[in-house]
């Protein structure tokens, strides 16, 4: 059976030293068949994602980084469905934050490939919005998981603590707008894009900051 993507919007409110009490939207993404599943950021509520998920093995909970928005629900759907947690090591100190008595269970270090459903998605080292930001990229199904680090209107948030501007320049123009512009970009918020679209927007803002 062919891998299908879903995408589910949940809606919670940030918790953390520099939370506010607005409610947040994120895009939590579901690829899989009706076999089984894996879950890139599982944000904000765990009883949605998990009615999506269904009775589907889950074969993993990626996490595009450790902001507590994009993690807040990793740890409950993990304890529901057993699937390991994954993220990469340079966002242990950020995840620690939201879970300081429970790691992570994998590592998403650059290169790794995660198998599901008959296809496959490769980890791509994003650092910038955070330091441990990674995308995940299927070229079969011609898909870009970006999390906070590439969104539709162009290039994600800086914060003033985590965040790293040159990093995120450097990632954005050398491993997501360089991928085949035909690639959807699937972002942790709002709209999907293509590479194509958003990289003209990438160029146009890093022109109007030179
Ligand atoms: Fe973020």
């Amino acid at each position: 059976m062919t891998a299908r993507v879903e995408c589910v919007v949940t809606t919670g409110v940030v918790a953390g030293p520099d939370a506010d009490t607005t409610p947040m939207e994120n895009n939590v993404w579901i690829i899989g068949d009706d076999e089984q599943a894996m879950v890139v950021d599982a944000a904000h509520e765990p009883d949605v994602i998990a009615t999506t998920l269904g009775d589907r093995r889950v074969v993993a909970i990626a996490c595009t980084h450790a902001h507590n928005g994009h993690v807040d629900a990793a740890v409950a759907l993990s304890d529901r469905t057993g699937a390991p947690i994954m993220l990469h090591p340079d966002d242990l100190e950020l995840w620690r934050r939201s879970f300081p008595s429970r790691v992570p269970d994998e590592e998403l270090v650059d290169g790794r490939v995660i198998d599901v459903a008959g296809t496959a998605l490769t980890v791509r080292h994003t650092p910038g919005h955070t330091p441990g930001s990674v995308s995940l990229y299927d070229p079969a199904l011609r898909r870009v998981f970006t999390g906070d680090m590439l969104l539709s209107r162009g290039p994600g948030t800086i914060g003033p603590e985590d965040s790293d501007f040159q990093a995120m320049i450097q990632s954005i123009r050398e491993r997501l707008v360089t991928l085949p512009p035909e690639t959807v970009v699937c972002p942790g918020h709002g709209d999907v894009t293509t590479v194509g679209e958003v990289g003209e927007r990438v160029e146009d803002w890093l022109r109007r900051i030179a």
